[in-house]
């Protein structure tokens, strides 16, 4: 199974292995809510794959990692960790970067920040800095990966009217409901809209959302699967915490 190469808020690395389990048969595959993209690194590839997220850094170093990964292994090389690159990096308006260099920002600010958040420059006492962002001949692997998959970089109703048949499977990871933390909100009107959309769809979906009164009653018509998740925000025992999520089919 492959690594995303960045980490993502709600990223589903826990629970990637009984969703992949749960993937029923299809041609084409969707990831709406793409984020680090767990789940589609860890699965076997399908005929084909559509990847789409509503963020346009993180879009735009997928679609770098997929058409000019040499370069990008090659500008990172001899990068190293430091706090004032990390603030100039931090600072750039990306305006004026090429795509390239915006994918390099990208990555750079998550892989040396705290938690992946990209804001502040992730330091510590009992852990060395990450001196190089990549090893070499990891984004060939991710490249490949990519090979036959359709980059989307929009809102997820319109992946959904573009790519909907009989045979496609669409994995569908939306933020928590109530939760916050991505640049783009995610509303409750954008929580119903996809539900709608899902009453009406010709393929098969999985969805994944936190476990509340409310999440519970919009899909109470599909079949809800509640499942246990170890979250941990530190490394310490009694940090780790436990919560309920729900998995949604229509199958
Ligand atoms: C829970 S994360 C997905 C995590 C992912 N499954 C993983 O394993 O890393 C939700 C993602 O939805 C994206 N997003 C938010 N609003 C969106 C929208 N309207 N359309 C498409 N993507 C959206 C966010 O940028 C974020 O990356």
């Amino acid at each position: 199974m492959l690594k995303p190469p960045i980490c993502r808020m709600g990223g589903k690395s826990r629970l990637r292995k009984t969703i992949i389990e749960m993937i029923p048969e299809h041609k084409c595959y969707v990831e709406l809510f793409f984020g680090a993209g767990w789940v589609y690194f860890g699965k076997e590839k399908s005929k084909v794959e559509v990847i789409n997220d509503i963020d346009k850094e993180l879009i735009n170093l997928f679609k770098m990692i997929k058409y000019h990964s040499p370069e990008i292994e090659r500008m990172l090389e001899y990068e190293f960790s430091g706090r004032d690159i990390f603030e100039e990096y931090k600072n750039y308006n990306v305006e004026y970067l090429t795509e390239i260099h915006r994918a390099i920002r990208f990555l750079y600010l998550i892989k040396q920040s705290f938690g992946g958040k990209g804001d502040h420059y992730g330091y510590g006492t009992t852990k060395k800095p990450s001196q190089q962002i990549f090893y070499k001949g990891i984004l060939e692997e991710l490249r490949e990966r990519l090979r036959n998959t359709y980059v989307e970089n929009l809102s997820f109703e319109k992946v959904i009217d573009k790519y909907d048949r009989e045979y496609t499977f669409l994995f569908i990871d939306p933020p928590y409901f109530e939760t916050t933390g991505y640049k783009d909100k995610f509303t409750k009107e954008d929580h119903l809209l996809l539900r709608d959309k899902l009453i009406n769809l010709k393929g098969k979906f999985l969805l994944t959302i936190n476990d509340h009164k409310e999440t519970r009653e919009w899909y109470k018509d599909f079949n809800i699967k509640e499942v246990e998740v170890n979250y941990s925000v530190s490394k310490t025992k009694k940090d780790k915490q436990k919560y309920k999520e729900l998995i949604i089919t229509n199958y």
